[in-house]
């Protein structure tokens, strides 16, 4: 039982737990007490939007007629979206030189098609640093099928991702030939993606839970700082779920702080969380 802080509303014990246990199994994401927090600061925006007037109220709304209007909000309130161009650089330097070059080389005369899925995409930072990539290795003419998927499970990121504008101290520190090359000039403090790259992606809302519409095959699949937020189990489904909608030898890029040790066997590390589908 935790001492109750002087709040404006009260979460209780039961209230907590009602709201984790949802979470949880919407979103496989855990949020052990440690959390309280931050389902505190995270959804007492919504209790005002909603006019209620606590937590309990708050919970016995989702568990009623209209709860459902409420899910999207809720999971969008509640998830962390921290993320950042060319985040963790070592995976795009990657991308370029050991997976799209090769790529481009193997297949100039066969399938010129490729394939990759951001499967947490944020607000479209990723993405769009995977584009930048795709878009200076892989030749814009000689009919190359290239795409990207972008998907998160919070609709709001989504939408951001979606319109590619950015606040112009976003892309301050993105390396160089990209700034120059796929951002737009500042206007009022804010830049906007080149429409060559944005052309590469589509953004889609997906839940990684869920069933996936998409049957691949993917050469790539950026799945960095999402599963931290899962358990076990979870992990050990999901990346079976994205070996098999891998290319054989397909390449999968996770978050700094993840690995798979004792979670599949189904990839083989290739560097720093970088790893490659071998089974
Ligand atoms: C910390 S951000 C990581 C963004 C990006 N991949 C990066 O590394 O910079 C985690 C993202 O995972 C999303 N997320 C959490 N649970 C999810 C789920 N079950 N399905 C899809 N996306 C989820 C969140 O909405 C959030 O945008």
């Amino acid at each position: 039982m935790q001492a109750a802080k002087q709040t404006e509303f009260t979460l209780s014990d039961s209230d907590f737990n009602k709201i984790s246990a949802f979470v949880r199994t919407r979103t496989g994401i855990v949020l052990s007490e440690r959390k309280r927090d931050l389902v505190y600061s995270r959804l007492v925006r919504r209790l005002r939007a909603l006019r209620l007037d606590s937590f309990a109220a708050y919970c016995d709304y989702l568990e009623g007629p209209d709860g459902d209007q409420e899910h999207g909000s809720l999971i969008n309130a509640i998830t962390t979206n921290l993320t950042g161009f060319f985040r963790e650089a070592h995976h795009f330097e990657h991308l370029a030189e050991n997976v799209l070059k090769p790529l481009v080389r193997e297949r100039a005369n066969g399938q010129r098609r490729i394939r990759i899925w951001s499967s947490a995409a944020s607000t479209g930072e990723e993405p769009y640093s995977i584009a930048m990539v795709l878009r200076s290795v892989v030749p814009e003419t000689g009919g190359w099928d290239a795409k990207i998927l972008a998907t998160d499970i919070d609709t709001d990121v989504i939408a951001h991702g979606k319109a590619g504008r950015y606040g112009a101290d976003a892309v301050e520190r993105m390396p160089e030939p990209y700034r120059s090359r796929y951002v737009g000039p500042e206007q009022g403090g804010r830049v906007q993606i080149d429409q060559r790259v944005r052309n590469l992606i589509t953004f889609k809302q997906l839940n990684l839970m869920d069933d996936w519409p998409m049957r691949g095959p993917f050469d790539v699949i950026f799945c960095r700082n999402v599963v931290i937020y899962f358990d076990k189990q979870e992990k050990c489904v999901l990346f079976d779920r994205m070996a098999e909608l891998l290319q054989p030898n397909g390449w999968l890029y996770i978050g700094h702080s993840e690995n798979l040790l004792g979670i599949t066997d189904r990839f083989q590390l290739q560097g720093r969380t970088i790893y490659r589908r071998v089974s």
